[in-house]
């Protein structure tokens, strides 16, 4: 299984190292108290917009799409933290090919479920992309307001290439060709989702799968 599964018995010790540690992770989940009945018994989390098992397939099949695209020309992933870093982490791993990457974080939500208008960068990239063939991975694209001031500022650094992979894409979004999403891993209802690498003030990060936020404002 995937890294967005939970380790539950990793190494099973004493008289308890029973049987469940061999077992397909999807019967030792639902098995296990505690582990996930902690995300079902939160009143914030509504329905599962997308299960572990979804996402991993369709991470792979980025993965070998990417793979295929950049052959000649190894890529430099640029992962958006921190929403992206769960689904980068999975993605990278899907890519044969010897790449490379770096990371910027950017705020445009604080602790709100609504955009704020304003982008900052509070943390920059290390590597210089000059004549680098950039690929940006986000984690989500709801008004597209962070993606087109990240792909301006990327832009004006001289990379060979650049273009985005964004695991989810909210339905409400225009068709925006000038953001050259060249890789979208789901198309997903207008509502506010958490999980997978998504907060909602720094909380559900390590949710494993996606999950409607059901308090949260409609975005
Ligand atoms: P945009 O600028 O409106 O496209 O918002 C993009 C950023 O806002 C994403 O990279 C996320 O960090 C955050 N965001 C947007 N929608 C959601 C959501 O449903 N859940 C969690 N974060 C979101
Ligand atoms: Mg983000």
């Amino acid at each position: 299984m995937r890294a967005g599964s939970p380790r539950l018995v990793s190494a099973p010790v004493g008289d308890h190292a029973d049987q469940r540690a061999s077992e397909p992770d999807s019967e030792a989940r639902s098995e296990v108290p505690g582990v996930l009945s902690v995300w079902d018994a939160d009143p914030a989390l509504g329905r599962v917009v997308l299960s572990v098992e979804q996402i991993a397939k369709r991470v792979a099949e980025l993965g070998k799409m990417i793979t295929a695209d950049y052959a000649s020309r190894p890529p430099l992933l640029v992962g958006v933290l921190k929403g992206a870093f769960m689904f980068l982490a999975d993605l990278a791993r899907e890519i044969q090919l010897p790449l490379e990457l770096d990371f910027m974080a950017v705020s445009s939500y604080g602790r709100s479920t609504k955009t704020s208008g304003v982008v900052r960068i509070l943390k920059d990239l290390d590597i210089d992309l000059t004549g680098r063939h950039v690929l940006i991975v986000e984690d989500i694209l709801d008004s597209g307001l962070t993606l087109s001031y990240l792909r301006k500022s990327l832009l004006a650094r001289g990379p060979e290439s650049l273009a985005v992979c964004s695991l989810l894409v909210k339905r409400s979004v225009q068709p925006r060709p000038d953001l050259e999403l060249a890789y979208v891993g789901f198309e997903i209802e207008p509502e506010f989702v958490v999980g997978y690498g998504l907060d909602v003030a720094e909380r559900y990060r390590n949710l494993p799968d996606i999950r409607v936020y059901v308090t949260g404002e409609p975005t």
